[in-house]
């Protein structure tokens, strides 16, 4: 079982067509045509939308986002438009809104690795490949890869599990061309990234984006969604990395730890749906994620 654990009531707002509730995400439509996206503060683990949301986690992944676009603005066209809010949107959306230019979206999660974690060192266990591509003998939960490499997933409806792909099904669905343009995309970004989150003592050890096509005449090829936050994501302290033993990261530990714990009284794999958080694991949940902000942007939260 999996999905939402509550689904929330989209809210309504004049001039808006509300178009999607996504899992973090809500999607509007503006008179103009552009899209509305607002962030919520909802979090999701093991595949559920929880039923407790953790303060400020919209705004710190929206502000977070727009200062990684700018950051990769020279390589990459993006698609922020403005972040005003629309007349008649309610107060709280401030901070959590980015007007965006509405894309064709490639349905690509274009990943990329540096180093071995979560479904990658799955199938790494199974068959010395990611994504089809062989790898050396030797690597460990954490290792770092001989280089980055571009391991694309399919997108899973909510409650699903994204799956990894081969770059050839990539190329069977999008063309060889545009394949190509998003791996090579993917990789630039990924290095950019991973550099100044170096600079800054965290690793960058994978992370995701979504790319969709302006519906011009010219179709360019743009970063969409959110970038380089916790949740799509994986950062590590670098001063603790230690390869052959999960990383301590900044994202949804505490919240995973704590949901297979005895105290949560949940089992993962039966049928009843997650049990609320406790305010410390939502008050542990807010500062791994503000101290992310702040860590790689080198500015205080607030
Ligand atoms: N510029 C864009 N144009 C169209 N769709 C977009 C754009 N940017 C992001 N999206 C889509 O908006 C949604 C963001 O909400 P999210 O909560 O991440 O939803 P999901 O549960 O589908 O991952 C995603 O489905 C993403 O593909
Ligand atoms: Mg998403």
């Amino acid at each position: 079982m999996s999905g939402f654990v509550e689904k929330p009531e989209p809210v309504q707002v004049p001039g808006l067509v509300h178009l999607h509730t996504g899992k973090v995400r809500d999607l509007y439509q503006n008179e103009a045509g552009d899209l509305v996206m607002v962030a919520s503060d909802r979090i999701s683990a093991y595949d559920w939308v929880l039923p407790t949301e953790i303060p400020d986690k919209g705004r710190v992944l929206t502000k977070l986002s727009l200062w990684w676009f700018e950051q990769l603005v020279d390589i990459l066209p993006n698609h922020v438009l403005s972040t005003e809010l629309p007349p008649g949107a309610p107060a709280d959306w401030e901070g959590r809104t980015t007007v965006c230019k509405a894309l064709r979206m490639l349905p690509v999660e274009c990943v990329a690795r540096g180093y071995l974690a979560g479904s990658g060192l799955k199938e790494y266990e199974e068959s010395r490949t990611v994504c089809g591509l062989a790898l050396p003998e030797g690597l460990e939960d954490g290792s770092e890869l001989p280089g980055p490499i571009f391991t694309p997933a399919t997108k899973a409806e909510v409650g699903e599990h994204d799956e990894n792909v081969a770059y050839e099904e990539v190329a069977r669905r999008v063309g060889p061309e545009t394949a190509a343009e998003l791996r090579q995309a993917t990789l630039a970004a990924y290095d950019r990234a991973r550099d100044i989150a170096r600079e800054r003592g965290i690793i960058l050890a994978d992370t995701k984006f979504e790319f969709g096509h302006t519906s011009d005449e010219n179709p360019v090829l743009t970063l969409a969604d959110e970038a380089l936050t916790p949740d799509s994501s994986r950062f590590w302290p670098a001063d603790s990395w230690q390869p052959g033993r999960p990383q301590p990261s900044f994202d949804k530990q505490y919240i995973r730890d704590w949901l297979t714990s005895p105290a949560a009284a949940w089992d993962r794999t039966g049928t009843q749906p997650p049990p609320p958080l406790p305010p410390e694991v939502v008050e542990a949940t807010r500062s791994r994620y503000i101290e992310a902000y702040e860590r790689l942007t080198g500015t205080p939260w607030s």
